[in-house]
């Protein structure tokens, strides 16, 4: 068992614990969330319930289940938070999710001194989807509001961008851009991380002449001349 996040309000650990005794230990499909605030932890479940059906296994995965920690999962809990050696704080609560096989875009760009161009272009090519799929959660209302590298994560399973941590998401029938503008901000680490490697650079900057903003436009025209 593994600490795989640790974020203000949570603690994520892989494989996950179960909530009923039958399924305590060793769940290698889901990923479990310690909350220290149940409200945190009940919020973030009431967001899974009311995601977007045609967007579940695209974008993201809506399953999730949430549990109260008793005395007995409280046992559990403490051992796997003393293997770690994290200090000890009351978790209340919480939250099982599908496992995302895969790592956070944040790790995946800083896993390459210099990306090899065949990557890149598949990255774009995820890119341009995950875009696709976000203007649709966004159509339906649904706004995750905390989109950026560590909050995304590539699925090496399904080959796709998918989103985790909705503590932030809201269901808003107001129109609101903040989705788009971040993943724009997103997009720009990603043109950051290809412009180590020398051929990459060079479309990068022939495709900046034409197209000064990086934002989807850019993307897709990069996209086209280098593929
Ligand atoms: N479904 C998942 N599958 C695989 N790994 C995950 C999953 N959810 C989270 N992780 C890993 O755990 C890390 C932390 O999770 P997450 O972003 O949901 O919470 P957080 O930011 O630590 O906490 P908070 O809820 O306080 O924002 C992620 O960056 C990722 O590495
Ligand atoms: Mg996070």
């Amino acid at each position: 068992m593994k600490l795989i996040g640790e974020g203000g309000n949570a603690l994520a650990i892989y494989p996950s614990i179960g909530c009923s005794k039958k399924t305590r230990i060793n769940k290698y499909d889901y990923v479990t969330k310690l909350y220290k605030s149940t409200e945190t932890a009940e919020e973030e479940y009431k967001i899974y319930s009311k995601l977007p059906e045609e967007l579940n296994n695209k974008l993201y995965y809506k399953f999730c289940e949430l549990c109260k920690i008793d005395s007995n999962i409280h046992s559990y809990v403490d051992k796997v938070v003393e293997d770690y050696d994290i200090k000890k704080i009351n978790y209340n609560s919480l939250l099982n999710i599908k496992y995302i096989h895969g790592v956070t875009l944040y790790d995946y760009l800083n896993h390459y001194e210099i990306i090899p161009i065949k990557k890149f272009i598949h990255l774009l090519e995820l890119m341009i989807i995950f875009h696709e799929d976000i203007i649709k959660m966004n159509q339906l209302h649904f706004y995750h509001k905390d989109i950026f590298s560590q909050n995304v994560m590539i699925n090496f399973k399904v080959d796709k961008l998918f989103l985790i941590d909705f503590g932030r998401s809201k269901y808003s029938k107001k129109k609101e851009n903040i989705d788009i503008n971040n993943f724009n901000k997103m997009l720009e680490d990603v043109i950051d991380c290809g412009k180590k490697n020398n051929k990459i650079n060079c479309y990068i900057r022939s495709v900046k002449k034409i197209y000064s903003k990086i934002d989807i436009h850019f993307l897709k025209i990069l996209y086209n001349q280098i593929k």
